[in-house]
């Protein structure tokens, strides 16, 4: 991760936070206002102090009383000054804060959004960990220095306006100003140079860690089943102590420049009386002028740390909004179309691939992509079902991602009614074609809100029509709460075979006019998945049937099909009837057979909607 040299990290930090600005003018504005009204009262406090002590308390101790009157003054004065102070303070808080918390929820959608926009091949790349860790930790990082941000811009308007009081008072006293705001700020700067490596590492460090505790977390069944949980234990333990071990640099340094910090302002207040003491003697300044300046000394000392705080913070913030910056920028997400094709009557849809190639983007830019498929040719015409076989890597799954459009080829085209998919619209992709996948994916929610997924037009009557469709209705209707079930995360409380089976009914609520089945139904009975596919070539509530593009296994499920592309190393070897292919091409007979002779032995052995092991990483499932 680029964060950049120690050098650049303050024009870059401050470049952070010009956008900060730039997009909170306003708010920014009214925390800037409030502190400069709160700096200009600092000093305003110290020369009205000086006051009372040279024109009050320095006669009445010489007179041996006090002038009422004038106490009276210098007491509104004070309590005036105090009053506007604390508006300044408030008007100050309330900007900051707001114009933090409203940042920070505005990048957080911004990314989250964004991970929805990028291709499968970004999301492949990235670990799911680093991405929680983007959306959360690097956005509030970004966006840490702004609650300091408007009392170090008022500290600064603060210091320059101390500095010109000093010289209206005597240059002598103005010269130690000089000497010591300079020399806090540059402290500040260094501190912040020395800071910069430190927090990057941190930073990402924070990442890796939330990385394998999410990959452990998520893959708790495999690494429970294989004994691993000590090996993950001690994987998780030596990237946390590389953690602890970062921040603890951090802490380290912090410890060494805080107090020099705290230090320089009382010591330039040891000066202003050393060197006022001299000229107060020479006759240069009174000592309501002394009392001023040394009082302005004690009050900058703290004011100045929030210079400090941004500076230390701007690290941290860069290396955040590094990586938050390189989700925003992240390109390849594929643009839609403007072509709709929705019929006035919902009748099948036909899918075509014409000469389609494709490789997956390699995982570092400069190793060479391989061709997963090349030349793949075919139809599945309106209200057919056709079946993709083929061998383990052939190739089907990445057609059906291409078929719905979650991937685009690098040469050929794969059309819709004849449209090329890509120019049509979002929204017309999604009603028009529907993707069950390899691996299903149930959210955290219930069983309904599973299969409707807030869509328009999905009733319960829906619900319970394509529930039906999928063979569902009755595990579901068994359930304790019938659709009002919560499934867990994942699916967690439901067996592998009803979560197949709930994400098909979710596919088939949409009412799509194309079905792609990515060996959907593998978990589910053999007789019940032919039954399914019977029940979707011809639905029994009279609605049209939909065009099928089915990854098979089963003699019994690819017997269903119209026709049976047989691909292998990303090619169509052959098409055809079952029974053709089966005659014809050796390699389909073989495999078909193989698959059979596989299937009955598991049959022997074990029962189906078994679980399913949950996989580690990221599976995303679209359904259109
Ligand atoms: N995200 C990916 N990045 C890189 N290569 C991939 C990716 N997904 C698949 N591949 C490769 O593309 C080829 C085809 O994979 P695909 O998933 O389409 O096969 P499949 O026919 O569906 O196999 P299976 O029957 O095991 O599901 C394989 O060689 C695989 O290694
Ligand atoms: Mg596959």
């Amino acid at each position: 991760m680029a964060s950049g040299t120690s050098r650049d990290v303050l024009g870059r930090g401050l470049w952070v936070l010009g956008r900060a600005i730039r997009e909170q003018p306003r708010i920014f504005a009214v925390a800037v206002t409030g502190s400069v009204l709160f700096g200009l009262l600092v000093i305003a406090s110290a020369y009205v102090i000086g006051g009372v002590v040279g024109k009050v308390v320095v006669p009445a101790i010489a007179r041996g009383s006090v002038a009422g009157g004038a106490l009276a003054l210098a007491a509104t004065a004070l309590f005036g000054i105090s009053v506007l102070r604390v508006v300044g303070i408030f008007g100050r808080r309330l900007g900051a804060g707001y114009m933090q918390y409203r940042l920070q929820a505005a990048y957080r959608r911004r990314v989250t959004r964004r991970y929805l926009d990028l291709p499968l091949a970004w999301h492949h790349r990235n670990a799911t960990g680093t991405l929680l860790s983007n959306a959360n930790s690097d956005v509030e990082a970004a966006w840490y220095p702004i609650a300091p941000l408007p009392f170090a811009v008022g500290t600064l308007v603060m210091l320059v306006g101390a500095v010109v009081s000093l010289f209206l008072t005597d240059w002598a006293l103005a010269l130690v100003g000089l000497a010591v705001f300079p020399a806090l700020f540059a402290l500040n700067v260094v501190y912040s140079r020395r800071m910069a490596p430190r927090q990057a590492r941190a930073q990402r460090l924070r990442a890796e860690v939330s990385g394998i505790a999410h990959e452990s977390f998520d893959g708790a069944l495999v690494v429970k089943t294989m004994g691993r949980e000590a090996q993950e234990t001690a994987r998780f333990a030596a990237r946390a102590g590389e953690l602890r071990d970062a921040l603890i640099a951090v802490g380290r340094l912090r410890g060494v420049f805080d107090p020099m910090l705290e230090t320089l302002p009382s010591l330039g207040t040891l000066a202003v009386l050393v060197v006022g003491a001299v000229r107060l003697r020479q006759g240069a300044i009174s000592v309501t002028e002394l009392v001023s300046v040394a009082f302005l000394f004690t009050v900058l000392a703290f004011p100045v740390r929030a210079i400090g705080w941004v500076l230390a913070e701007l690290p941290r913030s860069v290396a955040g909004w590094d990586r938050v910056r390189r989700v925003l920028d992240a390109t390849g997400e594929m643009p839609y179309g403007e072509v709709t094709l929705d019929p006035a009557t919902p009748t099948p849809a036909t899918l075509a691939f014409h000469d389609v190639h494709f490789g997956y983007e390699p995982a570092e830019a400069h190793l060479p992509g391989t061709e997963v498929l090349g030349e793949v040719t075919f139809t599945v015409p309106a209200g057919k079902t056709v079946a993709l076989v083929g061998p383990t890597g052939a190739g089907k799954s990445t057609i059906t991602s291409l078929a719905v459009r979650l991937v685009d080829p690098r040469a050929g085209t794969v059309t819709l009614d004849g449209v090329d998919v890509r120019e049509l619209t979002a929204a017309s992709l999604a009603s028009t074609v529907a993707l069950v996948a390899q691996v299903p994916f149930v959210f955290d929610d219930t069983v309904r809100a599973n299969i409707t997924l807030d869509r328009p037009g999905i009733g319960d009557e829906e619900v319970w029509a394509a529930l039906r469709l999928a063979e569902a209705d009755g595990f579901v209707a068994a359930l304790p709460d019938g659709l009002d079930t919560m499934v867990g995360e994942r699916g967690t409380s439901l067996s592998g075979g009803q979560r197949q089976r709930l994400t098909l009914a979710r596919a088939l609520a949409g009412r799509p006019r194309l079905l792609v089945l990515d060996d959907a139904t593998s978990a589910v009975d053999p007789r019940v998945e032919a039954a399914i596919l019977a029940g979707l070539r011809t639905p029994a509530d009279g609605g049209a049937p939909a065009s099928i593009l089915v990854v098979a296994y089963r003699r019994a499920t690819i017997a269903l099909a119209d026709e049976v592309i047989y691909v292998e190393h990303g090619r169509v070897v052959a098409r055809g009837t079952h029974s053709e292919l089966l005659a014809t091409v050796p390699g389909y007979a073989d495999l078909v057979t193989a698959y059979e002779q596989a299937e009955q032995e598991r049959e022997q052995h074990r029962t189906y909607d078994e679980v399913i092991p949950l996989t580690s990483g990221l599976e995303v499932e679209v359904d259109r």
